[in-house]
């Protein structure tokens, strides 16, 4: 495995590849887990030659947000990798991806906007400007982004419609815990007691999902059955909810009771905080089976 932390390598690499064989990338910042591992699984399954990049972007953190106490164990996360059997692991620093005087940014598609754009200003921005960055070192054919992240999966295959960037962005689903809780990086600074409220956010997305199934009709009926389970600022439920919304699942913008929807165009996201650890989670809706 080639572990290389200058640009000019890895494009020359992947230049030298991709004559004849496929490569995939999965962009990360490190601190990996099983949720990573299956991204690179799908890679692998998708195109010859995987390479990972390992990278804590600082300009997709507020100054507030956790970008100093964000884990970096980098000798256990090049030994997964190993394992896996990727081909390259892209690991630049700070400087190599915005030298002194870097000044130019991408900005985000219209569906950045609402949710994580209104409450992280600027994310989208440092999110697009580090993932063109790195399409542009590493010219792959696919890159595999989890739907944890759903929006920042929306933005980023609107970025390369946008942009006639030719990559594919496959979207893989999430890896939970066997417990429901969705496999994050941030899982590991969660206290015991804050690790066992966790499961709120798994409950209210199968609540929600439960009662789509059961062509519930009230959107304000499948975003309360969401809090029900939250149960902000109870002691058995999370501290704080950023939101808990059902919404259409290619806008993110609501989706107005009066018109005809379908619950399979709808999903359901949440950000909420556990002391000051911030989740997300997400679940697309479906509607009920047809029946005759
Ligand atoms: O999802 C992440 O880990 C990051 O937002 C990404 C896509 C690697 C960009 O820094």
């Amino acid at each position: 495995m080639l572990v290389t932390c200058d640009p000019c390598d890895a494009r020359r690499w992947t230049e030298s590849t991709t004559s004849n064989r496929r490569v995939a990338i999965v962009p990360t910042m490190g601190s990996l887990h099983e949720g990573h591992l299956s991204l690179v699984r799908r890679a692998c399954a998708l195109a010859d030659e995987v390479v990972v990049s390992i990278f804590v972007n600082p300009t997709q953190f507020a100054p507030h947000e956790d970008l100093a106490r964000y884990p970096r164990p980098i000798e256990d996360d090049l030994a997964m990798l190993e394992r896996e059997g990727v081909a390259m692991v892209y690991s630049p620093s700070n400087d190599a991806i915005y030298p002194p005087g870097y000044s130019t940014f991408v900005e985000p598609p219209a569906v950045a906007e609402p949710l994580e754009g209104k409450l992280r200003p600027g994310h989208f921005r440092g999110v697009c400007t580090i993932v063109l960055k790195l399409f542009q070192t590493i010219p792959a054919t696919v890159a595999v982004f989890g739907q944890k992240d759903f929006q920042q999966a929306l933005v980023v295959q609107a970025m390369v419609r946008d942009l006639d960037i030719p990559i594919h962005i496959d979207v893989a689903p999430t890896i939970r815990e066997p417990d429901g809780l969705a496999m994050s990086s941030r899982n590991r600074y969660l206290s015991t007691e804050q690790r066992a409220r966790s499961l709120c956010l798994s409950r209210a997305l199968d609540a929600c999902s439960q009662l789509a199934q059961e062509n519930e009709r009230s959107l304000a009926s499948l975003e309360s059955a969401m809090l029900d389970q939250l149960r902000p600022g109870q002691p058995d439920g999370a501290d704080h909810v950023d939101y808990a919304v059902v919404v259409d699942r290619r806008t993110l913008h609501p989706v107005q009771q009066s018109i005809s929807w379908q619950a399979s165009d709808l999903v359901a996201l949440i950000a909420a905080r556990l002391g000051s650890t911030r989740l997300i989670d997400n679940r697309l809706l479906h509607s009920p089976p047809m029946t005759l």
